[in-house]
């Protein structure tokens, strides 16, 4: 599929279909100057006698008598609560529908979709909901059939060939990310195992020759005093892997680390998880996903910033020779930890990985988790949880959060949570109390980030959908990649 940037009206007849965004207050003046005098009538008359309300959801097709093909007006809702997050929803919305016909070539009028306000719009934004709208996973290994061939964005503002090229490129490459991060969440759990993402970034390597990949097997991990995370892997057949993914096309600059919780699967082990909906727990692999798609994103569009972006990946089951509640284990930083309950699985193949994060002295260390139920009974399935030792870092998360609309909500870590984490048998134990588990989790990690600046981001809520869309949203790519590029 081809993308075009036109600011020639002509070229409305070139094209199948004209799709126009109206807001609720239902003004045209966007599209006057490049639609026909008879189609804006027409227009006007569907509004009026068809009651089109510009709601988000409110589609028509209208005929265009003028070019003999259609005009597809949609809802863009309020425009004082438009922004990223709307233009995905509304836009995804209407691709989607068009992916299903036969419908081969597509103008879209961009003048009113862009905006640039607090909550700008841009046309990256634009190109990236339209690339996304596209993703199906494919359990049938049938050749995509899409039927689209190219879409042409319509635009009053001029924009240079070499522009658009490069915004279509970083477009491009952040939707490819994101579907990367999508497709390893959907794959089946007795497919996507450890060795299968050590894989997966084996290929990224082979296509992107400038990442640097390091594989750390289990007897390396042994001679590297990674206690905490063998005693989860160990309860399983799988082998685990730690990766590490390295973009570094600057001398001499510290990077931004990214550490992402890759739990294949997780039945809990020895804690069992109660049965309904444990399915969902192949999503458990979401962080290392999404890390694994901005570290490809970085690659495709050359960006010129420090990345390193580590996998911890195992598989937690109850096999014989997993971990017992009550097991005292040393994680590699010297710590030693009691596991209390080994559903609380991901805080411990983390602890390890960040230990080892720490020779790359990052300027930033963000881990990415499906880390507590908590955090989806506390927020929601809307925002990410935030926590950070650095109230700097927080602030940049959270704008760029708000910026592609892949949202986030700080929760505290007062000294009062590190309390909760004392044992009379270890240094610390793998669970907090009854209240607050996203927080108490988030506590654990803390405990083991010593001087760097951290955050943790817990995606619980955020990585899946569940309902008739069930599948990985590829949540918080869009976020990550913003972040890297703006700091
Ligand atoms: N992967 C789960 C967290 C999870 C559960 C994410 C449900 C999304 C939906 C994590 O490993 C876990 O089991 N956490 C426990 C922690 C508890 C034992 C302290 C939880 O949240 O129940
Ligand atoms: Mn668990
Ligand atoms: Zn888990």
């Amino acid at each position: 599929m081809e993308y075009k940037y036109t600011n020639d009206k002509k070229s409305l007849a070139k094209h199948d279909v004209h799709i126009i965004g109206v807001f609720s207050d239902k003004k045209l003046n966007h599209v006057e100057s490049v639609i026909s005098r008879e189609s804006l009538v027409e227009i006007k008359r569907i509004i009026k006698t068809c009651n089109f309300t510009g709601k988000v959801g409110d589609h028509r097709t209208i005929d265009d008598f003028q070019t003999k093909k259609q005009i597809v007006l949609f809802g863009l809702g309020e425009k004082k609560k438009y922004g990223p997050l709307l233009i995905k929803k509304t836009l995804t919305q209407i691709i989607k529908k068009i992916i299903q016909t036969n419908i081969s070539s597509v103008l879209i009028s961009i003048d009113n979709l862009l905006s640039t306000d607090a909550n700008e719009v841009t046309l990256e934004m634009i190109i990236t909901s339209i690339e996304n709208s596209k993703y199906v996973y494919r359990y049938k290994d049938e050749k995509d059939q899409l039927k689209i061939k190219n879409i042409t964005l319509m635009s009053k503002k001029k924009i240079s060939t070499n522009d658009f090229k490069q915004i279509l490129k970083i477009s491009l490459a952040i939707s490819n990310g994101i579907s990367l991060a999508k497709e390893l969440g959907n794959t089946p759990p007795n497919v996507c195992t450890p060795t299968f993402l050590a894989n997966s970034i084996k290929k990224l390597k082979s296509k992107y020759r400038a990442l640097k990949i390091k594989v750390i097997d289990e007897p390396e991990m042994k001679r590297l005093g990674m206690g905490a995370f063998l005693s989860v892997s160990k309860g399983s057949k799988q082998p685990g892997k730690i990766v590490v993914i390295e973009h570094m096309p600057l001398k001499s600059k510290e990077p931004i680390v990214i550490v992402g919780k890759g739990i294949t699967f997780d039945t809990g082990g020895i804690s069992l998880k109660p049965s309904p909906n444990m399915d969902e727990m192949k999503y458990d692999m979401s962080g290392a996903g999404s890390v694994i798609g901005v570290m490809r994103a970085c690659a495709e569009m050359n960006l010129k910033k420090n990345v390193v972006g580590i996998i911890t990946s195992a598989e937690n089951m109850p096999g014989s020779q997993a971990s017992r509640p009550g097991d005292v284990v040393e994680t590699m930083s010297g710590i030693k930890v009691e596991i209390l309950n080994t559903d609380a699985e991901g805080r411990l193949v983390l602890c390890d990985a960040i230990t080892y994060a720490k020779k790359f002295k990052p300027k930033y260390l963000i881990d990415i988790a499906t880390l507590t139920g908590a955090c989806l009974v506390g927020l929601g399935k809307y925002p990410s949880g935030l926590f950070a030792n650095n109230q700097d870092l927080a602030n940049k998360i959270k704008a760029s959060g708000d910026k592609t609309g892949d949202r986030v909500w700080q929760l505290p870590l007062y000294d009062d949570y590190f309390d909760e984490l004392k044992t009379n048998f270890a240094d610390i134990q793998n669970i907090g109390g009854r209240y607050g588990g996203a927080i108490t989790a988030a506590a654990f990690l803390a405990k083991f980030t010593e001087d760097m600046k951290w955050a943790h981001l817990d995606v619980a809520g955020t990585a899946w959908e569940v309902g008739p869309n069930k599948g990985s949203t590829g949540r918080p790519v869009d976020l990550l990649i913003d972040f890297i590029r703006s700091n």
